[in-house]
């Protein structure tokens, strides 16, 4: 660094932070090279005052770094009907698109270039100029609009840009070394039960036209939560209600949905109950008691009686068939809000790599919808996320780590994924971790779905991947693309020679995704593979795969 004159050659290691000058970031967007040039002009000038500075090409800046910086000066030209220069598109999207971070200790000055013969003169300027203001940014100096002929104010701009930068340099060191005192970062302060509002940055439907499926990608922001994960743990999510569903109840019960009723520490409204706080799409084993005890109804109460019967009638049906089967009248709104138990959070499997996403979390989530007793039916915050999440609702979310579903240390130990439909989750994490640690140990992934053509989750990314080498192996299974039946445990059964290789060079396994009949099919196919391939019986076999997951080389996470 040419400011940094007089330090000896060898000193590698970080200067104190009071030993260290204000740093200005010069960012420029420029198409025929004006904004470029007054760049360069702004970190010479800043450079020969002591002010460290590092002219970026907006085309060349990672701008999940700017919230981390202290001065920046935004240099931008602008074309069109009010466009930003090539080079600085991506920049100018990104800044303005819901990924964008918060600002605020950022100070910074804007330098627009344009024409004031066009309509929309300095539009990128003036864009980049209100949305560092909207995203927490502190002005410098105001910002100035040059026409073509640019020069003297922007080199007015130049120096009045400097002198803010020596003005507040001051101040924002002493800040800095007060962060650096208070030492590393606490634990989040968000949990389960106190979960952070995460804002929604994408949410799209994986699937194509004409599949049976909806399945979506939901990225979040967990930005100053604190909140860190490693793959393999899940996201817990608290979801809402469905207000229709809510109202429905409300009405066959004659009620105000308006009435506050108490809910432990807080009361709320009826509606507010029932759609935020209140489980009203599963019943209970203790509810239906409560219920029968309430209505004095002796059919019920003999049903409740009746263990199997009682499962059987519970299932598939809400609160609303609880209501309109066994009616009680004059049923307070508090009496039923304190029958109902929690709106319980759901888990997610995480999607992602914090080493590769940082401050966002992603999740692959199924729409549930099924008909059942006569009524169309769906899962809460399965369609909750899907369908009824407003542009600006956040999602209350904690993390729920998982030790049990881990990669291996090492990262030369191959790995055998296996996750049909949303199962699929965790190895987007997985190979997204590994590709950033830069892990050499080989990876295959078995993925299962009904359709190639429209169910074929995140296909180029594991395309890509694959590609790149990552990726040894994809071994898909798409059911319902011919006559009979295709699954995962089929392939697992067709590459049983490999898989025993794999395993001789001490391959992990992990199966994710359904726990009902997937995973228990996918065991049986693994037993047969060792019990093949290994010379062994059954019993050995299941004894081998035991001991696998003693070891830990055998994970599922199951559900
Ligand atoms: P299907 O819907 O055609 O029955 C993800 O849901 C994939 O898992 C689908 O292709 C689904 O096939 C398949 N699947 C259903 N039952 C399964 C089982 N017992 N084992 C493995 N895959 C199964």
């Amino acid at each position: 660094r040419a400011s940094q004159v007089g330090q000896p050659a060898a000193a590698g290691s970080a200067p104190a932070a009071s030993t260290e000058g204000p740093s200005l970031t010069v960012l420029y967007g420029s198409q025929t090279g004006n904004a470029e040039g007054v760049a360069e002009m702004l970190g010479e000038q800043a450079k020969a005052r002591g002010i460290k500075a590092n002219v970026v090409d907006m085309a060349d800046y990672k701008p999940r770094q700017l919230k981390n910086e202290s001065f920046v000066a935004i240099l931008a030209s602008t074309h069109g009907e009010g466009d930003p220069p090539d080079s600085a598109i991506d920049f100018h999207e990104f800044l303005h698109g819901r990924k964008a971070p918060g600002l605020k200790g950022v100070q910074y000055g804007v330098l627009a270039l344009g024409d004031t013969s066009y309509e929309h003169f300095c539009q990128t300027g003036k864009d980049f100029d209100a949305r560092f203001a909207e995203l927490g940014a502190t002005p410098l100096t105001d910002r100035v609009d040059c026409d073509v002929d640019y020069d003297d104010a922007a080199e007015a701009w130049v120096e009045s840009m400097l002198a803010a930068i020596e003005e507040q340099a001051g101040a924002s060191q002493a800040a800095a070394t007060a962060a650096a005192a208070s030492g590393p970062a606490a634990k989040s302060k968000y949990d389960r039960r106190n979960p952070f509002p995460a804002p929604v940055l994408e949410n799209l439907v994986l699937n194509g036209r004409g599949s049976n499926k909806e399945t979506r990608h939901i990225e979040l922001s967990l930005e100053d939560s604190g909140l860190t994960y490693r793959p393999g743990d899940a996201v817990g999510v608290y979801p809402q209600n469905n207000p229709r569903l809510v109202a429905s109840i409300i009405e066959n019960l004659g009620l105000d949905p308006e009435e506050s009723v108490g809910l432990g520490e807080t009361s709320a409204t009826l509606a507010q109950a029932l759609q935020h706080y209140r489980e009203i799409t599963v019943l209970t084993r203790p509810l239906m008691e409560q219920w029968a005890g309430h209505s004095g109804d002796a059919e019920l109460q003999k049903l409740v009686e009746d263990h199997a019967a009682l499962t059987e009638w519970m299932r598939g049906r809400d609160l609303l068939d609880l209501i309109e089967a066994w009616p009680i009248a004059g049923l307070g709104a508090d009496t039923l809000t304190a029958m109902l138990r929690k709106l319980p959070p759901r888990l997610y499997s995480i999607a992602s790599s914090q080493a590769a996403v940082e401050e966002e979390v992603h999740m692959t989530i199924a729409a549930v919808r099924y008909e059942s007793n006569g009524r169309e039916r769906e899962g809460v915050a399965s369609t909750w996320l899907s369908d009824r999440l407003e542009e600006d609702e956040t999602v209350p979310v904690y993390i729920d780590p998982n030790k049990n579903f881990k990669l291996p240390d090492d990262d030369d130990a191959p790995i055998i994924m296996i996750g049909p439909g949303t199962g699929v989750a965790p190895f987007r994490a997985f190979v997204q971790e590994r590709e950033e640690r830069g892990a050499r140990g080989r990876n295959w992934l078995f993925f299962g779905e009904q359709h190639f053509h429209t169910d074929f989750l995140y296909q180029s990314e594991w395309l890509n991947w694959r590609r790149q080498g990552l990726i040894e192996h994809i071994s898909v299974a798409f059911s319902r693309d011919q006559e009979e039946k295709i699954y995962v445990q089929n392939r697992i059964r067709d590459n049983a020679t490999e898989i025993w290789s794999w395993l001789q060079d001490g391959a992990y396994i992990y199966v994710c995704g359904d726990a009902d009949a997937m995973a228990p099919d996918v065991n049986e196919a693994l037993i047969d593979v060792v019990a093949h391939e290994g010379n062994r019986n059954r019993d050995e076999a299941t004894e081998y795969l035991r001991d696998l997951a003693r070891e830990k080389r055998y994970q599922r996470d199951v559900y």
